[in-house]
Order: C-alpha cells, then sequence, then structure tokens
C-alpha cells in the first residue's frame, strides 16, 4: 500500500516507521523543517528505544521518506492523521489547530477511493466535523477514526502488536470499503490474531480517552490509598499487591508514588471534561477532577516529606533530584512531575540539582533556571536528601553502601517506591517511600 503519515511527531514518526517496516510505502510529512531534516537522516527527533534502528532499516529499504510538502502525499491511498492536539494555553480543552489546518492542506489532494484516517486524540464530535469536510472536498474519499493506545517507551511494539485494533467507521458502503482498505494496511497484525473491533465514529474516539481516563483514575485510587496508609501507618505497595490479585482489579497500573505526568493523561482528561462540559454532560466526569487533584497532591506531599525531612527547611539545602523525565525509557519532560518538584523546591530556596540519562537537555530548555548535572555522582555529591522521581533502571539499581560517602546526608525519598528499604536502612540510610511507614 501507499500511505501518507501528516504529522511526525511522536506518533506519526513511530507510526510511519512501522508501516514502512510492514513492506507498505510510506511518506510522512511534517510542517517543521528540523523534524522532517532530522527524520530525513534517520535520527528521531526523541529518545525511543529501537526507533532509530527501525527509522535507518526502512530509509535504506527505499520505503520510507519524509518531507515537509504535503503535494507529496498525491500517490498515497491511505491518509493517517497524526497531528498533535495539546492543551490549550490557561484553558482544559484541546487545541485543534494543527488538525483543522492539516485537513484543510489534505482535502484538495485526495482523490475518489482516498481514505483519510484519524489516529490524533480529539475531543469527540470531530471526527464527524471532518468526515464532512473530506466528503464536501472529494464525495468518493470517506473519514474513518483509528485511535492509537503507544505507550512512550514501547512506542514500537504497541504499533506492531496493539492489543486491540479499533476501527471508527461512517455508516454504509463508504465505512465497508474503508475498513477492507486498512485491513489491508493492517494484514500483518490482523493476520496474528490481534482483535479488531469495529465502531461508529462517536465511539472510536471516546474509546482513547475513556481508556486513557481510566487509566489515570487507576493511578489516582491508590494514590489516593496512600494518603490514607501515610494516616494509618500501612504500606501502599503490600495494600496493591493484595488488591491487584484480584482479577477484576488487576495489579498493573497500581504503582503509587508521584502520581502521572505526560504529553497525553493529564492533558487527556482535563479536555475530555471540557468537551463534556460543551456536551451538558460534566457532571457525567467530575469524578476525574477528583483524580486530577489527587495527582496535584502527591507532588505537593514530595515537597512536603522533603521539608521534614531536613528538619522542618528546605531553604539553602542542597537537594539531589533522581530523573526529569516523566517517566523512565523516554526523554519527554512534558508535564513531568519531576521537574514540577525540582522547580518547587528550588522556588522555597533549596538548591536543586537534578540528574537524568537522557532527558537532561529537554528539560534545560523547559526548565532554564535549573541547576543539572550529566551524571548521577555529580547530582549526589554534597546531597543532603535524594529524590528519586524517575524510576530509571540505573536509579533502581543504585548500591546505598557505594553513595554513602558521596552525600552530605544519607536521606532517600523514594518517589516512585521502587528500592528495597530494607536495604537502603541497613546501608544505613533514613529513606521514605510515599505511602510506606
Ligand atoms: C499513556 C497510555 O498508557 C497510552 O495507552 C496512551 O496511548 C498514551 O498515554 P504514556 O503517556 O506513554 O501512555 O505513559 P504511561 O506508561 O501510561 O504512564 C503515564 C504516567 O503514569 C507516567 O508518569 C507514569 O509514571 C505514571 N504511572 C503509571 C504511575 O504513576 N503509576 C502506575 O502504576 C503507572
Amino acid at each position: 500500500m501507499h500511505i501518507s503519515v501528516i504529522g511526525c511527531g511522536y506518533l506519526g514518526a513511530v507510526h510511519a516507521a512501522c508501516m514502512a517496516q510492514q513492506g507498505h510505502t510510506v511518506v510522512g510529512v511534517d510542517v517543521l523543517p528540523e523534524q522532517v531534516a532530522q527524520l530525513s537522516a534517520a535520527r528521531p527527533p526523541f529518545f525511543e528505544p529501537g526507533l532509530e534502528e527501525l527509522l535507518g532499516e526502512s530509509m535504506s529499504s527505499g520505503r520510507l521518506t519524509f518531507t515537509s510538502d504535503i503535494a507529496d502525499v498525491a500517490g498515497a491511498r491511505v491518509h493517517f492523521l497524526c497531528v498533535g492536539t495539546p492543551q490549550k494555553p490557561r484553558e482544559n480543552a484541546a487545541d485543534l489547530r494543527y488538525v483543522r489546518s492539516a485537513m484543510d492542506a489534505l482535502v484538495p489532494l485526495l482523490q475518489p477511493g482516498d481514505v483519510v484516517v484519524g489516529k490524533s486524540t480529539v475531543p469527540v464530535g470531530t471526527a464527524e466535523e471532518l468526515a464532512a469536510q473530506v466528503h464536501q472536498a472529494q464525495p468518493g474519499a470517506t473519514l474513518m477514526w483509528n485511535p492509537e493506545f503507544l505507550r512512550e517507551g514501547h512506542a514500537i511494539e504497541d504499533t506492531l502488536r496493539p492489543d486491540r485494533i479499533v476501527y471508527g467507521l461512517p455508516e454504509g458502503p463508504a465505512g465497508v470499503e474503508a475498513a477492507a482498505v486498512l485491513d489491508e494496511v493492517y494484514a500483518e497484525a490482523l493476520a496474528s490474531g490481534i482483535s479488531r473491533l469495529t465502531t461508529d465514529l462517536a465511539t472510536a474516539q471516546l474509546v482513547k480517552v475513556a481508556a486513557n481516563s481510566f487509566l489515570a483514575t487507576k493511578i489516582s485510587f491508590i494514590n489516593a490509598m496512600a494518603e490514607l496508609c501515610e494516616a494509618t501507618g500501612a504500606d501502599v505497595t503490600m495494600l496493591a499487591d493484595a488488591i491487584g490479585h484480584d482479577d477484576r482489579i488487576g495489579r498493573k497500573f497500581l504503582n503509587a508514588g508521584l502520581g502521572f505526568g505526560g504529553g497525553c493523561l493529564p492533558k487527556d482528561i482535563r479536555a475530555f471534561m471540557a468537551r463534556a462540559g460543551e456536551l451538558g454532560a460534566d457532571q457525567a466526569l467530575t469524578f476525574l477532577r477528583e483524580v486530577d487533584s489527587i495527582n496535584m497532591r502527591r507532588r505537593v506531599r514530595m515537597v512536603d516529606l522533603a521539608r521534614e525531612m531536613c528538619g522542618g527547611s528546605i531553604v539553602g539545602r542542597r537537594v539531589a533530584v533522581l530523573g526529569a523525565s516523566f517517566k523512565p525509557h523516554s526523554d519527554d519532560v512534558r508535564d513531568s512531575p519531576a521537574l514540577s518538584v525540582a522547580a518547587q523546591m528550588q522556588l522555597q530556596g533549596a538548591k536543586v540539582v537534578v540528574t537524568d540519562p537522557q532527558a537532561i537537555d529537554n528539560a534545560q530548555k523547559r526548565w532554564p533556571d535549573l541547576a543539572f548535572s550529566a551524571s548521577t555522582d555529580g547530582a549526589l555529591e554534597g546531597a543532603e536528601v535524594v529524590l528519586l522521581l524517575t524510576e530509571w533502571p540505573e536509579y533502581v539499581g543504585l548500591d546505598p553502601h557505594a553513595l554513602t560517602d558521596l552525600v552530605a546526608a544519607p536521606r532517600i525519598i523514594d518517589g516512585r517506591n521502587c528500592l528495597d528499604p530494607q536495604q537502603w536502612r541497613e546501608a544505613g540510610w533514613t529513606y521514605r517511600g510515599l505511602g510506606r511507614p
């Protein structure tokens, strides 16, 4: 198949490389010339395990190219819409400007039989508007919705072997034909037995935000339990293990700690609430406001705990922050809980040094006033309290005995409950976890 991928950020770059790997001819389009130049040199503009190799392979096979000229999609019959839908500044709603400009550029180029496949996370109702725009410009073309569920750090496996594939289709023969075209695109995944669910357009758009809202709720639920554990002396990690044994609950996404961040969960639950308000159904999602507040409270709790550990004040105290990305195996610092805590502590007078294996460049751009160290030892040297805020394997595997002489005071707060408290205490450290005694 000849495919175009419009928008080559996180989602689009990975999708384009994976589709080329599956044997399709793919042209990736992006409005940022720098992004196109980097991708054309097989250099991913962000860190994602395996992507550089995949880009290299697909580009040397000649099946994958990148361009900033939308006219280059002319030969493609399937057009994936993968542009970002960030949160609007000072508002909760999603900013659809990139979706609109991409569609305005694409529709004049559509041919009869073309299929436009929306993958971006959009407020429900957007696809119906875009379907009308496509129909008006080219009645022989069809728009369908095919949400993605990829996790950063696992983006390639999630794209090639997703848990499920959802097709949101318009009614009638156009929908049936569009589904057949996408079946050809996903032939390899479908042949391996991955479930394919067909829905109407509205349901397909809702599947994505409903899934992310559920995941966010699960994390905030266990973090609310962590607050109760802190009030009672109980241990939230044992609690999560015990309730997670119930198949109906499940242990995944029950890791209490500093809470969720990144480019998806926080903005998606806020945009979902905003959209529900527009639809007159805001009451249905008021619980998400609480999910958001529980999540933000964890950051405040972390700063309070650090202050408590430093004897009541963090002013002038040397604080080491391990981790800047919003989660391990990613250099993404969007809405990073770790950086938010680091910045808050600096604002309150602490001398903070942040380190991270991948995200320092991005972190520095976003938080230029923070101090960074390229090495873990550099961040730890002279620290009066250590905060482990992103559970990179290199931090989880640190040997507490080897670090005692490096720090000024052996005190650590495990913001992701990923260390063995006994091991650290036996090495002479004062250890605190979130929601642990
Ligand atoms: C998420 C969804 O998982 C994915 O399906 C969707 O397509 C995009 O949004 P991602 O943002 O890459 O993916 O990260 P994810 O692995 O879901 O983690 C999100 C945040 O939750 C991270 O900050 C992580 O540290 C936090 N988290 C996750 C917890 O605090 N506890 C957990 O148990 C799990």
